[in-house]
């Protein structure tokens, strides 16, 4: 490491971006959301194993989040509005690689050129933005800054749910450029949360202006049918969904958007208008046949993220994370922005929980879905970014997997993982203590197993006290027993949204 004058060791580690910086003195858990310059690419070799590697997990855990959060003076006020940066973790049988890079969108480069923001973000307006770059397109303000995809032909993207996915090179993580599925379809919104079936298939959709679109892809890139078609209620922010054997199923929040607003100068965020006296609609489509769809009602109700669906014909079964309703949920992600730890509050509907909901008649068939019959079902523990084993994506499933807060006390973040039975009803939790936090953490299969949930827990964490950022690895089916490994970083990364693994 160069020296910087007489700086302290930890002054000048700081400085060179190696340990994370003191960006809150009150909230050391927020240190990442400092973000990068933009101008870092992230390279480590034989990273340092703590504990023991299981023998079996070869592959690239790819993961994606916001990494740029200021430029030329100016700071993003919102967490989701960060230019993406791509991270490779690479566990093969000489050890694990780090690699990272910015993803070199449209965006980025111009803005990196200019060495100012020049577009707008999700949760930030510029007062002057007349004076910098005009938006023709969704794609002109593609972040590609929430998750990941690989495909069975090799190909990866970069996913943000406004606009393409990104095509990278798995390898070097340099952008390719916008992917247009077909003619028709270029420029189409992509959402981040695309569910690939354990045969490769590929079932997406997107919203703009009103309108929905919905893909059915090979696992091959081939779009096998898509459907246009007006949304049947509010879809100004729909960021996940869910599918099952026979159906895709959205909740629609009851999110109004205030364009005069919007047209004065707000950013999309601040234009958002929370409608609580209204319904969240619950649109099924069926998969065989896209012009199928049905429209349930089910209290008002904030989600970002599914953990899995399955039917059985008549009834849907699915399950999601319930979030505080705007605008509060998006208050805490600013206050986080700008370093400040959110207020805790202990009220339930303040904190993101499990929701189980079975819609339909039992013995009805698919007509007993338009009777309108939901049930619901809900959890206490706070969690976000569930995942299930990808084997069974779409089908009969009873394993879900989170971050969890555990005893956190005033601080920011998850600092646990939790296992959830949903069928019993059973949890199974681990605390990593109150220096740590937590991001989600996929399933990853155990080579040779079938069963579900028999695989490795991998995610990533921060420890705040040794300022660095980690993988570990847990027995998916031994999760109280802590991690069977933490493979340690030299230097620290910023929080990421999601990623995926992807066995060799
Ligand atoms: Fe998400």
């Amino acid at each position: 490491m160069a020296g910087i004058g007489n700086l302290s060791f930890l002054q000048e580690a700081i400085a060179l971006g190696v340990i994370a910086p003191e960006f809150s003195r009150t909230a050391p858990e927020l240190a990442p959301l400092q973000g990068f310059t933009g101008s870092e690419a992230f390279d480590a070799r034989d990273l340092r194993v703590e504990g023991r590697l299981p023998a079996g997990l070869r592959g690239v855990y790819y993961r994606n989040g916001p990494g740029l959060m200021a430029r030329g003076g100016e700071r993003y006020k919102h967490w989701f509005d960060g230019d993406g940066l791509v991270q490779a973790w690479t566990f093969g049988g000489d050890g694990v690689q780090h690699k990272a890079r910015f993803v070199q969108t449209k965006k980025f480069r111009a803005e990196t050129k200019a060495g100012r923001f020049l577009l707008p973000a999700f949760g930030t307006s510029f007062a002057d933005q007349a004076s910098r770059l005009a938006v023709r397109a969704a794609d002109d303000v593609n972040t590609a800054n929430t998750s990941v995809m690989k495909m069975a032909d090799g190909r990866l993207y970069a996913l943000w749910e406004g606009g393409s996915a990104y095509e990278l090179d798995a390898a070097s993580l340099s952008a390719k450029g916008p992917r247009a599925w077909s003619d028709e379809l270029a420029g189409m919104p992509f959402s981040a949360h695309p569910k690939v079936e354990a045969d490769g298939t590929v079932w997406n959709f997107g919203t703009q202006s009103g309108q929905m679109v919905v893909y059915q892809i090979s696992p091959q890139g081939q779009v096998l049918r898509s459907e246009v078609f007006a949304a049947p209620g509010p879809c100004a922010m729909v960021h996940d969904f869910a599918v099952s054997q026979r159906y895709l199923v959205f909740l629609l929040s009851p999110i109004g958007m205030d364009m005069a607003a919007l047209r004065a100068g707000d950013s999309m965020l601040d234009s958002m208008r929370w409608l609580g006296q209204e319904s969240t609609l619950v649109l099924v489509i069926d998969k065989a046949d896209f012009t199928r769809r049905w429209v349930l009602e089910t209290p008002a109700a904030m989600v970002f993220h599914f953990g899995n669906a399955w039917d059985d014909g008549a009834q849907i079964h699915l399950d999601y994370v319930e979030a505080p309703p705007l605008p509060g949920v998006n208050e805490k992600l600013r206050q986080i922005m700008a370093g400040v730890r959110p207020a805790q509050q202990t009220h339930l509907t303040s904190s993101p929980r499990f929701m189980r909901i079975r819609l339909g008649s039992e013995g009805a068939g698919a007509s007993g879905l338009s009777r309108g019959h939901i049930e619901l079902q809900s959890r206490d523990e706070s969690v976000e970014f569930p995942v299930v084993d990808p084997r069974v994506v779409a089908q009969r499933y009873r394993h879900v997997y989170y971050p969890t807060a555990i005893d956190v006390g005033e601080r920011w973040g998850f600092n646990g993982l939790m296992h959830l039975d949903i069928e019993t009803g059973r949890r199974e939790r681990f605390s990593f203590g109150n220096d740590v936090v937590v991001e989600e953490h996929v399933l990853v299969p155990k080579p040779g197993s079938s069963k579900e949930g028999e695989g490795w827990l991998l995610g990533l964490g921060y420890d705040c006290k040794v300022r660095r950022s980690f993988a570990s690895v847990f027995d998916a089916q031994a999760l109280s027993a802590g991690p069977l490994a933490r493979v340690w970083l030299p230097y620290w990364v910023t929080y990421g949204f999601h990623g995926k693994f992807y066995a060799v």
